[in-house]
This record gives C-alpha cells, sequence and structure tokens, in this order.
C-alpha cells in the first residue's frame, strides 16, 4: 500500500436518518500528513470507505522538527495523488460525492492553503459544494464517525501541536475548559527524547525507554497542578529533564542506560499525572454543567434508545497511543463513574476521514462555503474562550 492506512470499515455512527445517504471526500494537509478520504453516511450508518495518508516524517527528520516551507511544498506535490489513490480505493469518483470537505486551519499556513486550493480547484471543476472544516473540530467529532456518540461528551484532544479540554455539544457548538499554555505534550515527548538521544517522533521512543525506568527515581515537577481551572504548562518538564540529565552526567561522567530510562519514566509520569488530574476537573466541570442545564437534566446522558449512559471522555492525538496516560485515564474515569473512548490509533492521529466527516456534519447542518473560503493559521474552535499563548514548532495553537 503506497500511503500507509487504508482503512475500509463500517463504523456504528447513530447520526442522521433512515433514507439519507452523504458521501464526502475529505482533504487534509495542515501539519506533516498529507491524507485524503471518502467517507459515507448511510442510513445512519458511517463508512470510512478509504482514507490514505503519506507522512512527512523522513521529509524533516535531519532538522528536528517540522519545517513549514518544507512541509508545504510537499502537500502541493501529493494531495492530487492522494485524491485519486482514495477515490480509486473507494471505488468512486468525483461525481458520486455530494460535497469536499476540507481542512481551512488551524495549522501551518502554506500547508492549509495548498489543500484549501485544491479543494477548491475539485468543488469548481466538479460544480460540488466545498465545506471547509476546523481541524481541531474533525479531531473532536471523531467518536461520533467511529462510536456514534451522543452529545455532550468531553474531548482531550493531545497530539504534537495541541492540548486541551473540550465539552462537545454540537457539530459547530464546542466549550473550551483550559489547554496548554506553551508546548503541547507530544513537542514535550519530542524534545526529551531530543535531550537524550532517542529517534523521532519522541513519544513511542521515550515510551519504549520508560518502560525499564523507575518512575520514582528522579522527581519532575507536576506544573499547574497548584493552580484551579484546566489549564496545562509542559515546557518546565522539559528544563527539568535538561537538569535532571546533566546532573546524572556530571555525577557518573556520563548517561548509562538505567539513567536514561529513569528519566523517561520520571518524565512521562508527570505528564500522566497532570493530565489525569487535569481530565478529573474537566470531568467535574462537565457533570456539573449538565447538573445546571434544566432542558440537559432529562437528556444529558440519554441515548437514542431512550437508555441512560455515562458521560464520556474520549481522547484524540498522537499522545493518546501512550499506554501509561492511557491508563492513568481510565482510571480518573473509572472512579468518576465516566466511560473512556480511544478511538483507534489511525483515526485519532492527522487523517482526512475524520475531515470528511465533520465536512458532512456541517453539510447537514446547511454549511456551504465559496471560493471566498479563507485558510487560516489560527482558529480557535471555541470563540468565547480566551486566546491562547505562544505558538510551537508544529504551528500555531488555537
Ligand atoms: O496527532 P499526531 O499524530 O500529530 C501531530 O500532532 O502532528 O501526534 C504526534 C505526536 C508526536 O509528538 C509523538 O511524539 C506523539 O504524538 N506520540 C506519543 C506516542 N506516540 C505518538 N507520545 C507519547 N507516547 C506515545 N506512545
Ligand atoms: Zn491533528
Amino acid at each position: 500500500m503506497p500511503y500507509g492506512c487504508y482503512l475500509r470499515q463500517r463504523v456504528p455512527a447513530t447520526v442522521g436518518a433512515m433514507g439519507e445517504t452523504i458521501t464526502f471526500l475529505g482533504l487534509e494537509s495542515s501539519c506533516d500528513d498529507t491524507a485524503a478520504a471518502v467517507v459515507r453516511l448511510r442510513d445512519g450508518q458511517a463508512e470510512i470507505l478509504s482514507s490514505v495518508v503519506a507522512g512527512q516524517v523522513a521529509l524533516h527528520a535531519d532538522f528536528g522538527g517540522v519545517v513549514p516551507e518544507l512541509a508545504a511544498r510537499a502537500h502541493v506535490e501529493k494531495l492530487d495523488v492522494c485524491v485519486e489513490e482514495a477515490l480509486a480505493q473507494a471505488g468512486l469518483a468525483l461525481e458520486n460525492m455530494d460535497g469536499i470537505a476540507v481542512t481551512a486551519g488551524p495549522g501551518l499556513i502554506g500547508g492549509v492553503m495548498a489543500g484549501v486550493m485544491c479543494a477548491k480547484g475539485l468543488a469548481a471543476g466538479a460544480g460540488l459544494p466545498l465545506v471547509g472544516v476546523n481541524h481541531l473540530a474533525g479531531h473532536a467529532l471523531t467518536p461520533r464517525l467511529t462510536d456514534g456518540l451522543a452529545f455532550p461528551y468531553l474531548m482531550l484532544l493531545v497530539s504534537g501541536g495541541h492540548c486541551q479540554f473540550l465539552i462537545v455539544r454540537g457539530p459547530e457548538e464546542f466549550t473550551r475548559l483550559g489547554g496548554t499554555i506553551d508546548d503541547a505534550p507530544g513537542e514535550a515527548f519530542d524534545k526529551t527524547a531530543k535531550l537524550l538521544g532517542l529517534p523521532q517522533p519522541g513519544g513511542p521512543a521515550v515510551e519504549a525507554e520508560a518502560r525499564n525506568g523507575d518512575p520514582k527515581r528522579i522527581a519532575f515537577p507536576r506544573p499547574l497542578l497548584d493552580r484551579p481551572g484546566c489549564d496545562m504548562s509542559f515546557s518546565g518538564l522539559k528544563t527539568a529533564l535538561l537538569r535532571a540529565r546533566d546532573a546524572a552526567m556530571a555525577e557518573a561522567g556520563g548517561l548509562t542506560r538505567q539513567d536514561r530510562a529513569d528519566l523517561c519514566a520520571g518524565f512521562q509520569a508527570a505528564v500522566a499525572d497532570v493530565l489525569a488530574e487535569k481530565s478529573r476537573r474537566a470531568l467535574r466541570v462537565l457533570l456539573a454543567d449538565a447538573g445546571s442545564h434544566m432542558e440537559a437534566i432529562q437528556t444529558p446522558y440519554v441515548n437514542k434508545t431512550g437508555q441512560a449512559s455515562a458521560p464520556v471522555l474520549a481522547v484524540a492525538g498522537g499522545v493518546a497511543a501512550n499506554s501509561v496516560i492511557r491508563a492513568a485515564l481510565e482510571r480518573v474515569c473509572d472512579e468518576a463513574g465516566a466511560r473512556f473512548l480511544a478511538p483507534p490509533l489511525r483515526l485519532c492521529t492527522d487523517n482526512a476521514a475524520m475531515i470528511a466527516w465533520a465536512g458532512i456534519e456541517r453539510f447537514r447542518l446547511g454549511a456551504r462555503d465559496g471560493m471566498e473560503l479563507a485558510a487560516r493559521p489560527r482558529w480557535p474552535l471555541d470563540q468565547n474562550a480566551a486566546p491562547m499563548l505562544g505558538a510551537g514548532k508544529r504551528g500555531a495553537k488555537a
């Protein structure tokens, strides 16, 4: 398979009505993955007909991070190839689509522009509706594509470029409860790997090292746990790691394998503790919020069959692959009587199926974008939330 992840699967989304069929082509190019996918909603069932992802890990390997200009050029080269591949794998042509969805932000602007321009060309050429999608909404709505999850639910988006808690109330209705004020956790894992001479992407390498390490030997801080709310900070962990590494080296004249494993385990435990405690708080807000709305008291966690269901914490983003972090979040959910939902990893990381799906959800609400659709480097999902600080190497945070 030339472009990595391909899947054809029926997923049990219970959105939409019997007799309703909507098929969308989705495009994604906001960071370092060029992706195209075809998703169909038919009789209340979502089906991913194809999902093609062309990653750029090798392209950026020598630079210690994503180089925006290189990324944009690679997107321009790969977008049409990915679209052809996605349509071919779905066994469909452009004229079988009901619309085209494209990530219109937030992200590295050159890449977002490449995707938006490609989508505009396809939509204009084939006479199809165009729907611009917020990349974060794509992640946030994925549990509806994979599990037909009913609104509202809590989403923890935790990747290389993003980290935030959202209450997802509708396809275009999000409440941001808090997020990182500096680095995203994936970025911190990647920097940790770099400081310890481990390969990129750093997350899986640090997790593997940590398996042989003692998380208690080296004390790491738990940033912002002493402050109320759901905001987080991860850049201090990197500084703590650097100091601990240098101290270990000064003491023994070098870094042993055991030192490295212990550093990884200590760092990972700190990230897991912070995410767990902030998730505990975010779940409390979700529950209090449901209780404070009269109409929600009758319907907050009642599914279509009328059965009451538990509140849900869903995750998305590459860091959700980490088994120690996952276990910590599962424990928090157990304690709170909530359900933990992690979509398959290939749908947690950047892909275009989530963009096609978010496009379908917006399309069903009547959303249509014209040729004036703009690419946006920043695009907060919750317009009422305070703006985020900083912009990491992975691009603007929202
Ligand atoms: O969602 P994602 O694929 O895309 C971007 O944010 O671009 O997330 C990638 C991030 C990387 O920083 C990577 O190091 C991290 O997710 N990651 C992990 C693990 N697997 C990937 N972090 C911790 N533990 C892992 N097992
Ligand atoms: Zn993403």
